[in-house]
């Protein structure tokens, strides 16, 4: 019989590519989500209940049987009421329901370096970190740098603003270097990680480390965007940030991102597990990349009732 597994957030961005990758190697897959429009490729191949933090019986029911959970769940902006907090400890009552489920394996989703910030994203991280090693399951952890690829947030929204704006502010010298993995690699490399024995932590990164100026002047180039590169002192990057913000009802880049950013927080210390090349995929998304700005909020904020508890 074909291996089960559980991936959250199955008809969402990273989740999805891991679980074509499943499908691909013959497993049966099932996903816990909120997502009312799964890609059609996934539709009738994945069977899919609500992520319900609030009703742990059903989480365990439909995690029964299968093998590994791979945990994609996570909040990306700190809105509302201690968002980082609260998805700290609703991954905690999944964690406790796969092991009432006998779920083997865990492979979790984290973020690169995750102990070195002292801002909520990245303390949140290490504390869930931390709750997975004590949750009586055998573990991976994958630490991603920045995901990009078709369909991601970050990559997108440069281009878009380099599309949209006469001028786009590099924050600071812009010499501050980022590792961006692909999100094909970061679904292999969790994959890998799922069919692996032991409890350990990898980090998800390409084999591409770009200084951030150079990565904006490859999308600038890879655009033909006439937009003016200037840098800025970060305060006028992020003045310019919030004006795009009021356009877009979003946060664009915020001081603690930039802060992290400017740590290099996005480079990996080990040798990368990634083999996509950022220069190469580049040119390939001219037509798509940045036409339209995407939002991480409002992309998934019509779910979040469910997922607080309330129930829709
Ligand atoms: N994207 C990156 O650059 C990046 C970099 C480093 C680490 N990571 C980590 O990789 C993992 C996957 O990231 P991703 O970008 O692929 O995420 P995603 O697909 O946008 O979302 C992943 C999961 O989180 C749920 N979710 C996200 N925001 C939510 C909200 N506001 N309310 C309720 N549920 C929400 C989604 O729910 P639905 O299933 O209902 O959609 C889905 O299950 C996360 O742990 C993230 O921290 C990502």
């Amino acid at each position: 019989m074909a291996t089960a597994d559980v991936v959250t957030g199955a008809f969402s961005y990273t989740g999805s590519f891991i679980a074509r990758r499943l499908i691909a190697a013959g497993h049966q897959v099932r996903t816990l989500t909120n997502n009312p429009s799964p890609p059609p490729d996934l539709s009738d191949k994945v069977a899919s209940a609500p992520l319900n933090f609030e009703d742990a019986d059903s989480l365990v029911r439909f995690m029964r049987g299968a093998d590994t959970l791979y945990n994609t769940y996570w909040i990306h902006s700190n809105y509302g009421a201690d968002a980082f907090g609260a998805a700290v400890q609703r991954s905690k009552k999944l964690f406790a329901a796969a092991r009432v489920a006998g779920i083997r394996r865990c492979v979790h989703l984290s973020i690169a370096n995750p102990g070195a910030s002292r801002h909520a994203y990245y303390t949140s991280k290490a504390e869930l970190e931390e709750a997975l090693r004590s949750a009586g399951m055998s573990y991976a952890i994958v630490r991603p740098t920045l995901v990009y690829g078709e369909g991601d947030v970050l990559i997108n929204n440069i281009a878009w603003v380099l599309r949209h704006f006469p001028m786009f502010a590099i924050p600071g010298d812009g010499a501050y270097r980022l590792q961006p993995v692909h999100v094909e690699d970061v679904a292999s490399i969790a994959v890998t990680a799922g069919l692996a024995d032991g409890n350990i932590a990898v980090d998800a990164a390409g084999p591409d480390i770009l200084r951030f100026e150079e990565l904006v002047r490859l999308v600038h180039r890879a655009l033909a965007s006439r937009s003016v590169l200037l840098k800025t002192p970060p305060a006028v990057a992020l003045a310019g940030a919030r004006v795009a913000g009021f356009i877009t009802k979003d946060a664009l880049l915020t001081r603690e991102q930039l802060d992290d950013l400017r740590a290099e927080l996005l480079v990996s210390a080990e040798p990368p597990h990634g083999t996509i090349r950022f220069s190469e995929w580049l040119p390939r998304q001219r037509a798509a990349l940045g036409r339209r700005y995407a939002s991480a909020r409002t992309r998934h904020e019509p779910r979040l009732v469910l997922t607080q508890g309330s129930q829709a």
